[in-house]
């Protein structure tokens, strides 16, 4: 896999659903130089539905208000073609959001046309060594149907799974206190749904051990508590997750880009030739480690039983998902 070019003068970033929640949150901290780093410019081309081009406006407007010296130009646009021709990295946040009564499988169906279609464009009019991150949901499924309707790289392709993450690491803090959370490595495994499965052992041996308390939350509680987060927030903001999903997308294509400098984090990749016996292709969350655009399994995790369980039903759900989308 090619390295990602490290001498863009201008980087272009296309963003997907960018008038909505998460692309108002995201916007600025990409122009802030968050994501590229404190010397990159950046292009924003901001894409969403002809009905939200007035929000769009209003968001462009915003952004050209905060006087931010790495903000090369922002283009609003309805068609992806324009989004995406030229485009260096994209973010694809434009989705249908699931509507009360509607079944998983509905959404997915709904969710995957747009994807096939952007998975075209995509590989028509990016650049060809355009990293792209889906957090749409079913994201991990959605970047699946992108890869494949597009015939794109798979290892260019990546979904969002650093939110749970993120969540994970913040719960071990807060449970062990920064000397416990030395050097104990959060991992989330398998799909960017209910069936995750949030793991603080496993690449953990030079942490110090867990007291029986605490192997008892982190076995138990802990557990739910990662994979109902997301339904957590929506409950209590009637919104779903926005500003924590924006850092987390920042997260990923930062360190996918610029290097994860040796940390492990989680990304939802492509499963082919992973260590841990996952079946290929299905895009499934990793311990991966990143340079310059290229991401790497990271070894040595030891799965217990418990964990391996687990795994196999994100596993069986993730298959589940791809015969639905007719893959
Ligand atoms: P939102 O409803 O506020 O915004 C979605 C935007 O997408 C809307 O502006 C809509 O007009 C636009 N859109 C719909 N179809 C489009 C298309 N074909 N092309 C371009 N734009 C299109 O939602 P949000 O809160 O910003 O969340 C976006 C997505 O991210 C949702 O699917 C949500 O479930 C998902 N999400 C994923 C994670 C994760 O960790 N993977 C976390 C949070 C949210
Ligand atoms: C989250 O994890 O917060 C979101 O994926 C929830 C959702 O369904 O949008």
């Amino acid at each position: 896999m090619a390295a990602f070019p490290s001498n863009l003068p201008v980087l272009t970033v296309a963003i997907t659903g960018a008038a909505g929640q998460i692309g108002y949150s995201l916007a600025p901290l990409i122009a802030q130089g968050l994501m590229f780093g404190p010397h990159q410019k950046v292009a924003l081309r901001l894409l969403d539905l002809g009905t939200a081009q007035d929000a769009l406006s209003g968001v462009r407007m915003e952004l050209l208000d905060c006087a931010l010296p790495l903000l090369h130009s922002v283009d609003i646009t309805a068609d992806p073609h324009v989004a995406f021709t030229g485009a260096d990295a994209a973010v694809l946040c434009g989705a249908f959001p699931r509507r009360p009564g509607m079944e998983r499988q509905d959404l997915l169906l709904t969710n995957a046309g747009i994807f096939k279609q952007q998975g075209r464009v995509i590989r028509d009019a990016a650049a060809a060594h355009c990293r792209v991150l889906v957090v749409g949901n079913p994201a991990n499924t959605n970047a699946l149907i992108l890869a494949t309707s597009g015939g794109l790289n798979p290892a260019h392709v990546s979904a969002l799974t650093r939110l749970d993450h993120n969540r994970a690491v913040g719960l071990i803090a807060a449970r062990l206190g920064p000397t416990g959370a030395a050097h104990r490595q959060a991992v989330i495994w398998g799909n960017h749904s209910a069936t995750q499965v949030p793991d603080v052992e496993s690449l953990s041996s030079a942490a110090a051990p867990l007291s029986a308390d605490d192997a008892a939350y982190f076995h138990g509680e802990f557990i739910p508590q990662v994979q109902q987060r997301g339904a957590e927030v929506m409950k209590l903001r009637g919104l779903s997750s926005a500003l924590s999903a924006a850092k987390a997308i920042v997260d990923h294509m930062r360190d996918w880009i610029l290097g994860s400098e040796g940390r492990v984090v989680s990304m939802a990749v492509p499963s082919a030739g992973n260590p841990y016996g996952v079946p290929a292709g299905l895009i499934y969350s990793f311990p991966v480690t990143c340079a310059a655009g290229v991401w790497h399994f990271a070894p040595g995790a030891v799965l217990t039983e418990d964990i391996k369980r687990r795994m196999d039903a994100s596993t069986a759900e993730l298959v589940e998902e791809r015969t639905l989308a007719g893959l």
